[in-house]
């Protein structure tokens, strides 16, 4: 944000991660360009994690490219933040937690308090800037660890089920934050098991199934119609396990082994 330049767009070509002589994404590519929402959805295991934490640099891939396109010469890893599904916060108070993070990026002492001001306010926490963090309920910890990217007005931000455990009001106010994110230009790739918030926030999906990246399309098409019959099937609720092959007999005519 502010900047002349982007890191974007973010290529992914031909990745695989393998781990415990798994293959556990497979073959996957995708550009994600500048300025779309992208949302990752799938079943528990698919992999959006680890895609995650790939795209994020946290893992390296074990075969294919991972290009940062704009990044040129820079190192692309302070242009990017990461929420995870379980905030970790220091034991210090919600105000230090923030300045944590902007000193941990060689940010001045004395610009410091201003920035964590602003990040508390904008994420509604400011009444909890001197309680230790550790007090804080669930949901006001998803909120601090916005708060400490926010400070940081990343170019790209990763969301790992941001309100999994959230109520429907702490999870519209995060919904609200990073529609903020957005809007101040920062780009949005989140995974969810809430197909709700899917439709809420995504300009592009991505269905992933064990591993595999079985569909991108815009929004607007994917919940229309997806393409693909497992896609359909999950949007629709229903459960993919028949599909695994336990009993390829009983699958209806005409389906493919996917893997
Ligand atoms: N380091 C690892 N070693 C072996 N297996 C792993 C490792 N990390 C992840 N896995 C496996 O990879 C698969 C994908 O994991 P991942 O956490 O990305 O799934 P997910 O789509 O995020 O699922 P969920 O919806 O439950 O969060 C899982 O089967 C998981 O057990
Ligand atoms: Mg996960």
């Amino acid at each position: 944000m502010g900047e002349e330049f982007s890191i974007l767009p973010l290529e992914l070509d031909n990745v695989s991660f393998e781990a415990g002589g798994k293959r556990l994404i497979k073959d996957l590519s995708h550009t994600f360009e500048t300025a779309l929402r992208t949302v990752i959805i799938g079943p528990n295991g698919a992999g959006k994690s680890l895609l995650l934490r790939l795209c994020h640099g946290l893992i390296g891939a074990s075969a294919g490219r991972i290009v940062w396109h704009g990044a040129g010469d820079r190192d692309p890893a302070p242009y990017q933040g990461m929420v995870f599904q379980r905030p970790i916060m220091l034991r210090r108070s919600v105000a230090a937690n923030v300045d944590y993070a902007l000193a941990l990026r060689g940010i001045r002492r004395r610009q410091r308090p201003v920035l964590v001001d602003e990040a508390l306010v904008h994420t509604g926490l400011k009444r909890f800037a001197r309680q230790p963090a550790r007090l804080l309920s669930f949901g006001e910890q998803q909120k601090l660890a916005l708060a400490r990217v926010w400070a940081l007005k990343p170019q790209i931000l990763f969301l790992d089920e941001p309100t999994a455990s959230l109520d429907p009001t702490a999870t519209h106010t995060v919904e609200e934050i990073i529609a903020a994110f957005h809007a101040a230009g920062t780009r949005i790739v989140l995974t969810t098991h809430d197909l709700g918030q899917a439709r809420r926030l995504a300009d592009e999906v991505l269905f992933l199934h064990r591993g595999r990246l079985l569909e991108k399309a815009p929004a607007a098409r994917f919940f229309a119609k997806p393409g693909n019959d497992l896609a359909e099937a999950f949007i629709r609720g229903e459960l993919l396990w028949w599909r695994r092959g336990i009993d390829r007999r009983e699958k209806p005519a005409g389906e493919k082994a996917i893997d």
